[in-house]
């Protein structure tokens, strides 16, 4: 069946198409042949063959459910050294996916991110305390970098009562560097054949792994310390039974579901705000609209209640437009849950898999038009969304295995856009051209904005 499916030119055996791309941008990388190859191509590394799915009625067809489930392998397989059965790298068939999801579920509903609402505003009152002292001094901010501070400590004190303290660190907490560690390591596994990665490589990738456990370790004893009772994410980890079974979630994969929370809940919504304050900062006339939003909005009132945040309907399409453009998970794999046929032409054994490249996806000019690689927020107005055929935005991946934390991404970013934007006004540094890093997640490099208060009371 694979015969039949479009690829580059071979080169040598061994290192199949891989001598043709850059292992930091295998994303970038697969875009080019999207385009060069067409809606269903194949690219083989180290003698294994990855089909990738990007035309819009073949990825609407790989999210029914009925016949295609999430598929753990790649990057997604090299985390489970990492983070084992946690929610994200769970393997479908495993009991502690079910019951983590059921625990955990409640902790996204309406009620509970009304809860975390007040901290989201408290940390992004420490980001903008900081970003007020580089308008003093002039100096410009590292938006990637000041945006993961953000996100970090947002789940972290949202999650598990915990405050990293990053705002206050010259350097990245620990953690972070530890984390970022083991993302980089896990996709460069995809690209380079293991015995060719130098031991050193692997050996910091354990201490790296011990890092984070330690990090974890500490926070649930000194809650545990405490006595609990919390309500957030570790509260009904530690102390919430399943509803029907009765069971609850082992300390083993408790560690296993915080390392995951941590690290799913911060780099890609930091990654989302980056790219939005790239766009907001090159396109003026929208970062206008976008402010006359809030001011309406929002008006007077010092502090945007929980209710005023959804009410930023621009606001939000200008984040839309962002993840549509650089969805910052660009790729997600869906696996035949029996032997079938995948867009009535391409025949699949059961277990047989692809990954859907949303970041490709999301530029199909089938659906998106000529002008699928321009910004432009207004494809998001509701008109034009009823348009667009389903399955066509998929930034948070589709079915029972999509993003559980989407609500609260959504959230968070919209409401520390209007923040923003309410605040400051945001100067591009006009030399500066958008490139990407890749450790599985995307993120505007070396991006630097230079800001000025609206106005003093603002
Ligand atoms: C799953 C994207 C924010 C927690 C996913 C998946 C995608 C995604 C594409 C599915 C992956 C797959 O099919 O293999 C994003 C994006 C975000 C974001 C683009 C921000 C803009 C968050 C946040 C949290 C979170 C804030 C937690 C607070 C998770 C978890 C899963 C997941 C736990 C696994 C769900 C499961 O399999 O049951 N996310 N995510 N994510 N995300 Fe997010």
């Amino acid at each position: 069946e694979l015969s039949r499916i479009p690829h580059p030119p071979r080169r040598l055996p061994l290192l199949g198409d891989v001598l043709g791309a850059s292992r930091r941008t295998p994303l970038q990388d697969s875009l080019r042949y999207a385009r060069k190859l067409g809606p269903i191509f194949r690219r083989r590394a180290f003698n294994r063959e990855f089909v990738f799915v990007w035309g819009a009625d073949l990825a609407a067809d790989m999210a029914d459910e009925a016949r295609f489930a999430k598929h753990v392998g790649l990057g997604i397989a090299n985390l489970r050294p990492v983070v084992g059965d946690g929610l994200f790298t769970a393997f479908n068939h495993e009991p502690n996916w079910q019951l983590a999801h059921d625990v955990l579920a409640p902790g996204f509903s309406r009620e509970a991110m009304a809860g975390y609402h007040p901290m989201m505003l408290a940390v992004a009152d420490r980001l903008m305390d900081h970003w007020d002292r580089a308008v003093v001094t002039g100096r410009a901010v590292d938006v990637p970098g000041d945006m993961t501070k953000l996100t970090l400590e947002t789940i972290a004190r949202t999650g598990f009562g915990h405050d990293f303290g990053s705002f206050e660190r010259s350097r990245p907490h620990p953690f972070v560097t530890a984390m970022v560690g083991t993302l980089t390591y896990a996709q460069r596994l995809n690209t380079v054949p293991t015995p060719l990665l130098i031991r050193r490589a692997a050996r910091r990738n354990r201490d790296d792994i011990a890092r984070l456990n330690s990090t974890v370790d500490d926070l649930v004893r000194a809650r545990t310390a405490s006595g609990g009772g919390e309500g957030d994410l570790l509260g009904r980890m530690l102390e919430t039974a399943h509803p029907e079974t009765g069971e609850r979630l082992s300390p083993e994969n408790v560690r296993r579901q915080v390392i995951t929370f941590l690290v799913a809940g911060h780099e890609t919504t930091s990654g989302a705000l980056s790219f939005a304050l790239h766009y907001l900062s090159r396109h003026p006339e929208v970062a206008e609209r976008a402010r006359a939003e809030v001011d309406r909005v929002w008006g007077a009132t010092a502090t945007p209640g929980y209710d005023q945040v959804a009410r930023l309907r621009y606001v939000r399409r200008i984040l839309d437009e962002s993840l549509r453009l650089w969805p910052t998970a660009p790729a997600f794999a869906r696996e035949a849950r029996e032997d079938t046929v995948l867009g009535g032409d391409h025949p699949m054994r059961r277990g047989a898999w692809a990954l859907v490249l949303t970041a490709m996806l999301h530029r199909d000019p089938e659906v998106w038009g000529a002008d699928a690689e321009r910004f432009d927020p207004d494809r998001f107005d509701p008109q034009a969304v009823r348009m667009r055929p389903a399955h066509t935005f998929k930034p948070f991946g589709t079915g029972a295995r999509a993003c559980i934390g989407r609500q609260f991404a959504l959230h968070e970013a919209t409401l520390v856009l209007g923040l923003l934007l309410r605040r400051y006004e945001f100067g591009s540094d006009p030399d500066y051209r958008l490139r990407v890093t890749e450790r599985l997640t995307l993120m505007p490099e070396g991006l630097r904005l230079r800001l000025e208060r609206r106005s003093p009371d603002a």
